[in-house]
């Protein structure tokens, strides 16, 4: 199946993103965010995954300052993790990203899955960028304490620490470890989502989206199953480009997206 034809925004196409992002220009999206298929973990209705080549097409198509958002977990296989998540990120700085920043989506409920090691909680966020970001809009949180308070300033050379009134800030900058519930519920309320194995949670594209661009900014998911990206995309006024390889999965995010079936490219 090669992808030919033009390529319009805010529309989910049935393609492998191979194909699909050779026919993309270069330097044309602002943020993707994505997640692959992990190892051989599931099966995607038959897919080719040549991890190399995706990781130099997502160079190619992002521009100067953009970001790719990249969800990853490695397999365990007799007791030993595949680490391919690793690899993929030493690939990426190979093809010229700057590993920005690795962060960690921690699962708020996961289901206890070995006898011998503890129950594993989190997924890789590696955030990759094409040089200095040019957009970061920082999340905040509240602070526990906030107001002015007496607070250790300086510790003097007997030891004894002075205090001074200082101002606590009410609210902070988020950490690098963001905590999501997954599953129905959780990731979505959208129970057509959930015909796809592999759902990540709304929230979480969400705010990769808000930090990495402003509205009207193109975001891209290349393997974009349910359609999470593009929905969060579209309900934060981005625009949108999307494929799949499987067209049950692109049925799929048409109908979670509300797309009518021109703006659903089955090709
Ligand atoms: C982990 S899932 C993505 C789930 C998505 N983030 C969501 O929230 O629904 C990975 C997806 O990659 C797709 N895929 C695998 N190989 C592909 C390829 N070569 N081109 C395009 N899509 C591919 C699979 O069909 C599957 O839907």
């Amino acid at each position: 199946m090669r992808f030919t034809g033009t390529i319009k925004l805010n529309t989910i196409y049935h393609a492998d993103c191979i194909d699909f992002m050779q026919a993309m220009e270069e330097n044309s999206v602002d943020l993707t965010v994505t997640s692959p298929p992990y190892d051989e973990l599931r099966h995607y209705n038959g897919y080719e995954f040549d991890f190399m080549k995706i990781a130099e097409e997502l160079f190619r198509v992002t521009k100067q300052g953009g970001i790719v958002v990249w969800v990853v977990g490695d397999k365990v296989k007799n007791g030993n993790r595949s680490l391919n998540s690793f690899r993929q990120a030493l690939y990426f700085q190979e093809v010229g990203f700057n590993v920005h920043d690795v962060m960690i989506y921690r699962k708020k409920n996961t289901p206890f899955m070995r006898s011998n090691a503890y129950t594993n909680c989190f997924e890789f966020m590696y955030v990759l960028s094409k040089g200095s970001p040019k957009t970061f809009n920082p999340l905040k949180e509240a602070t526990v304490r906030n107001g002015f308070e007496m607070l250790p300033h300086n510790k003097r050379a007997d030891g004894v620490n002075k205090k001074i009134l200082k101002e606590l800030k009410k609210e902070k900058t988020l950490t690098n470890i963001w905590e999501y519930a997954v599953g129905w519920g959780g990731s979505s309320t959208d129970k057509v989502a959930f015909k796809h194995p592999a759902v990540f949670p709304e929230k979480l594209a969400e705010d990769h989206i808000l930090s990495w661009t402003n509205e009207g900014d193109i975001v891209f998911d290349p393997m974009v199953g349910s359609g999470t990206t593009c929905k969060m995309a579209k309900l934060n006024h981005r625009k949108y480009i999307a494929c799949d390889v499987s067209e049950e999965y692109v049925v799929i995010a048409e109908q979670r997206l509300g797309l009518s079936k021109k703006q659903l490219a089955l090709v």
